[in-house]
């Protein structure tokens, strides 16, 4: 395989490809953080779709060579600008190089609450200041599309289980989650002023799975926060137990309900929120879209379905309420289904499957395995 290393304004690692390229691409979709979890999987289904698509990531929180298993499904190159966002000028560079830029999808955030609530002014510094550097430039250069990566932190504890998104956020939990707070309203705000760009603000529920090839998937850092690397994680060894938080919630089994949702169901999410852009259809210049299945699952139900999909016994033991845990939260997705005409292809069976067919492959995979805790652990 070829791999052709080009110096720009940064250093642009411009991969080798397997089949070629489609002769009359469609609109160019900038992907900031497309070497993350969710990035990588959007990359792969905006390919699909015919998109062309441009990446940008300082890796600061992946391993690039996450866009390998993107080529190796969607035999196509992938260009990543190895740029930090916060940086203006080298934002601004890409803008510079790709003037016909049409869509941004904005993934590139830090994301873990914890070091959220030990670093805010890091959080603070680093999403926000790349929104504003990225807002600049697409103000400059007449960008027309902008999706951006939200989350149902920004619902905070709400009082009803099932959100819709006119249910009022509540005080975040964290300042990650004012993180994404702030970004919408930002967004917002800005783009009253400037009615060129159309602005969708996701929010995520809880992503979980890899892609069905199990060629690319999520790569999470140090010790996971999130259930289901958790149980991936134990079930292979890497953790030697791990705790269910809270089994005397006012809930069916009395564990935590969320809204787990297949990755690549969010990331097709994101390539019917850029088509729906681009044909128009957008009722106002900026709206929100919650995206969950609408099904609650408890932690044990979660556990369960691994359990029977992997038939693997998970070795974990029940423990007290964690402070600030949202005792349940679902979502209401009938606004995304509607106005993008998205349908949700996976279930929970998927989901967990998945995920346990990655955990494998990343053991398997001792190269990537090991890249991955060198760089990131
Ligand atoms: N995964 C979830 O559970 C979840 C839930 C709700 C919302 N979100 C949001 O979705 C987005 C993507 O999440 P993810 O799970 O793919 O995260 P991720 O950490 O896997 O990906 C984020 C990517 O952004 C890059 N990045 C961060 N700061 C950057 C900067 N200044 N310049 C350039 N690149 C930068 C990182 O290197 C990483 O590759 C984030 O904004 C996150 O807050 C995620």
């Amino acid at each position: 395989m070829n791999t052709t290393v080009v110096c720009g304004p940064s250093s642009i690692v411009l991969f080798s490809y397997l089949r070629p390229l489609t002769l009359f691409p469609m609109a160019k979709i900038l992907v900031t953080g497309g070497c993350g979890y969710i990035g990588s999987h959007t990359l792969v289904d905006l390919i699909e779709n015919g998109y062309d698509v441009v990446c940008v990531d300082n890796n600061s929180r992946s391993n690039p060579n996450i866009l390998q298993g993107v080529e190796r499904i969607t035999g196509k190159a992938i260009k990543n600008y190895k740029v930090d966002l916060c940086s203006f000028d080298d934002t601004h560079a890409i803008f510079q190089e790709n003037p016909d830029i049409k869509g941004i999808i904005h993934f590139a955030a830090y994301k873990a609450v914890g070091e959220s609530v030990e670093k805010p002014l890091m959080y603070f510094e680093n999403n926000l200041g790349s929104l504003m550097n990225l807002l600049k430039c697409v103000q400059e250069f007449g960008t027309p599309w902008f999706v951006f990566s939200s989350s149902c932190t920004v619902y905070g504890n709400p009082d009803e289980q099932m959100v819709t998104e006119e249910t009022p956020p509540k005080p975040a939990a964290s300042p990650y989650g004012y993180t994404k707070q702030m970004g919408e309203q930002i967004l917002s705000e800005w783009q009253k002023a400037c009615p060129q760009t159309s602005v969708i603000l996701l929010r995520y529920f809880n992503p979980v799975g890899s892609h069905p090839s199990i060629q690319i998937g999520e790569l999470p850092i140090g010790r996971p926060m999130n259930l289901v690397p958790a149980i991936t994680q134990t079930a292979i060894g890497k953790l030697p137990q791990m705790t269910v938080y809270g089994t005397d919630y006012d809930t069916r089994d009395g564990s935590c309900v969320r809204d787990y949702i297949h990755v690549s169901d969010i990331a097709h999410a994101h390539t019917l929120s850029i088509r729906y852009l681009e044909e128009g259809r957008n009722g106002s210049g900026c709206e929100v879209l919650n995206l969950g299945t609408g099904n609650g699952v408890t932690v044990l139900e979660a556990i369960q379905m691994f359990e029977k999909v992997s038939g693997q016994k998970l070795n974990y033991v029940t423990g007290p309420r964690r402070p600030g845990d949202v005792v349940a939260i679902y979502a209401n997705n009938d606004r995304a289904k509607e106005r993008l005409g998205w349908e949700i292809k996976y279930g929970l069976e998927e989901m967990m499957d998945t995920a346990w067919k990655w955990e494998l492959r990343l053991k398997e995979d001792k190269q990537l395995f090991q890249m991955v805790n060198a760089q990131l652990n």
